[in-house]
């Protein structure tokens, strides 16, 4: 059997956010709001991982995610895998699925669009899935995921 190494500490209780791309985990840690919560947070970034070349992985304990909250950061971590833990028990394995709607936490790509000169939430519609590509609801204009910034 393969020998395991856990680069970073098991948690307790919560969540570890597994299969997240090392270069977009601070983009995670901004979409879930990681900076502003009390729990104990690790992570470890730059991991080895024969799927994504390096990954990154965060364990959030004490802290169990509602699917739409979750749902968030398939934009950037699409092959991300949760993991519920209860008493050092991993009980659940989650996907993370990209949503139809993206709403509010990426800016709109066209520099004249209303969402970018007034305080409106920006809306898009997901057109593909892979690539990734967001139409505006305000101006229908297309973001792609080259293009896209995280607010
Ligand atoms: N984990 C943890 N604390 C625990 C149990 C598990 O931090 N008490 C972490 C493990 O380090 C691992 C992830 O949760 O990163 C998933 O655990 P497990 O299913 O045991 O590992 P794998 O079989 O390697 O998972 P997979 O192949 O599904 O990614
Ligand atoms: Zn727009």
């Amino acid at each position: 059997m393969e020998q395991k190494e856990l680069k970073v500490s098991a948690i307790k209780n919560g969540t570890v956010i597994d299969h997240i791309p090392a270069h977009n985990l601070f983009k995670v840690i901004s979409l879930l709001g990681l900076a502003d919560i009390p729990n104990q947070i690790t992570f470890g970034t730059n991991l080895e991982s024969h799927k994504l070349g390096r990954k990154s992985i965060i364990k959030v304990a004490d802290k169990f995610f509602a699917d739409d909250e979750i749902n968030k950061i398939a934009l950037v971590a699409p092959q991300a895998k949760l993991n519920i833990i209860r008493d050092y028990e991993v009980i659940e394995k989650k996907q993370v699925t990209i949503p139809d709607e993206v709403v509010g936490y990426v800016r709109c790509f066209n520099p004249k669009c209303i969402t970018n000169h007034e305080h409106i939430t920006t809306r898009f519609s997901v057109v593909s899935k892979d690539p990734l590509e967001l139409k505006c609801h305000y101006c229908e204009k297309v973001t792609s995921e080259k293009e896209m910034v995280i607010i």
